[in-house]
């Protein structure tokens, strides 16, 4: 069986009802080992034994984000500790609430937009969502104003940021000598990481030219002091740290709320309970930040949501020492690639029961989720590699819902719209288009 190029974590979903939950695989000539069940997640999620590895398709975006946190080859790569050392505070949750307005700003613009183009204009909502996410980290994180809004195409650095990305993917899967041969598509590699470069490049030297007053992540990368070394980041780390947050900050964010988008639609039981709750608990007020963790069941929905739909559908890790997977079946040498399928056991049955496949948002409620066993549910990844952004996710996503649900009902364009689903660096739906109408008022 080949794997499919656009899909390779549904792939090994399919091998591992073949050939059982943990299996070797060859892909060109490099080896590696896929565990797709949750016990086998589980076990490998123990840093005494496992380490994050950053091989295929993610080493090849190592080009433009280098050792910023995402790609860092840890532990060699010292800037690794001490970017998470100076960047850790800015994300716990009482800065992120200080991000509220910001975000805010940025989901107006959305709004806006949507409410403009009217119940008639067909959304295309991976585009608006990656307009919204990605506008709202360069904001938050360097000030910096995309205005994806006020132009009718993407702005450069997204799409060259998403052209990169796939080619990085599609690399990870072909043989050397078919890259190079494919001009072309290598100049547009190289172009892409230009335009990339260039940008952040930019930010940094306005930065450095007009300082502002602003505790965001960029101030804090340029003054930040390691307590632990006395170092502080080279400037080249600053840009690898940059992109990565421009890259880490939009994609997955933009295919999780297109998912939940997706979900919400093919459920309309879902979506009344969930604009019940939003219009009991805040109505048509303007949502504050007081508001976000007051409602259960949207909480509910957005762990369904990337239970089912992992933005980051399966991560790579790797035995420190020679090891055994399986109770003690299986020898792993060191340094070797291990693919986690979250995807796969987050549908395990013996977690999740007979109606894994299903969109239920209530298994996530009612002390159910507290009660899951450890690392059932992990789509932040896990350990000090896991995501040092999912409270800036969490909130975002929040805001964004329940604004959307405040101002619009939503409808498929495509009544028989069937899911389908790319994967690049993390998984979006391909080819899903909605309306939003506008809904009535109260007098
Ligand atoms: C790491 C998922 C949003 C920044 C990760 C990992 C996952 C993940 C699975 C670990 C990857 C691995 O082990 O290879 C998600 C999901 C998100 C989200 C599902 C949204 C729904 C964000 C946001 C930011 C961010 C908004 C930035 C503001 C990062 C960074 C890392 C990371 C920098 C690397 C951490 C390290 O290794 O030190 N994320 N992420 N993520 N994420 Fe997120």
């Amino acid at each position: 069986m080949s794997l499919d190029r656009d899909l390779p974590y549904q792939s090994m979903s399919l091998l591992a009802k073949q050939y059982g939950d943990v299996y070797r695989l060859t892909i060109i000539s490099r080896e590696i080992v896929v565990v797709s069940s949750h016990k086998l997640v589980n076990e490998v999620s123990d840093e005494r034994r496992f380490r994050k590895m950053v091989a295929g398709g993610l080493a090849n975006v190592r080009l433009v984000t280098g050792d910023g946190l995402f790609t860092a080859h840890v532990p060699d790569e010292e800037t690794w500790y001490i970017a998470h050392r100076i960047l850790m505070p800015a994300f716990n949750p009482a800065a992120v609430q200080g991000m509220y307005g910001d975000m805010m700003d940025i989901i107006s613009q959305l709004v806006l937009k949507w409410e403009r183009y009217g119940p008639e204009y067909v959304i295309d909502p991976v585009a608006d969502f990656t307009r919204v996410t990605l506008d709202a980290i360069a904001l938050c994180s360097m000030n910096y104003r995309l205005n994806s809004f006020y132009s009718e195409e993407l702005h450069p650095f997204t799409t060259a940021l998403s052209d990169f990305l796939d080619q990085c993917m599609s690399r990870a899967s072909s043989l050397g000598i078919v890259n190079a041969i494919k001009v072309k598509a290598q100049v547009q590699f190289e172009e892409d990481q230009r335009v990339i470069k260039n940008f952040v490049d930019k930010v940094l030297e306005e930065r450095k030219a007009h300082p502002v007053d602003k505790n965001d992540l960029l101030n804090l990368m340029l003054n930040g002091v390691d307590k632990e070394t006395g170092k502080k980041l080279p400037e080249q780390t600053i840009k690898h740290n940059l992109v990565t947050f421009l890259l880490a900050g939009h994609s997955t964010t933009s295919g999780m709320l297109t998912f939940a988008m997706y979900h919400l639609i093919k459920n309309p039981e879902t979506i009344r309970k969930l604009r019940e709750e939003i219009d009991d608990k805040i109505g048509d007020r303007v949502v504050s930040i007081k508001d976000v963790n007051k409602l259960p069941y949207l909480l509910a929905v957005m762990r369904e949501t990337l239970r089912l739909t992992p933005s980051v559908p399966q991560r790579g890790t790797s035995p420190i020492n020679v090891t055994t997977l399986a109770d003690g079946k299986y020898t792993i040498p060191q340094g070797m690639t291990i693919v986690v399928n979250v995807s796969a056991a987050h549908r395990d049955p013996l977690v999740w029961g007979d109606d894994a496949d299903e969109f239920r948002p209530e298994r996530m409620m009612d002390g159910k989720f507290e009660a899951l066993p450890a690392n059932a549910w992990q789509p932040f990844g896990y350990g000090m590699r896991g995501c040092i952004g999912r409270v800036f996710a969490w909130q975002e996503v929040q805001l964004i819902l329940i604004v959307l649900l405040q101002k619009f009902d939503f409808v498929f364009h495509d009544p028989s719209y069937d899911l389908h689903i790319k994967q690049v660096f993390s998984i979006k739906p391909v080819g899903l288009r909605i309306h939003a109408i506008p809904r009535a008022r109260k007098p």
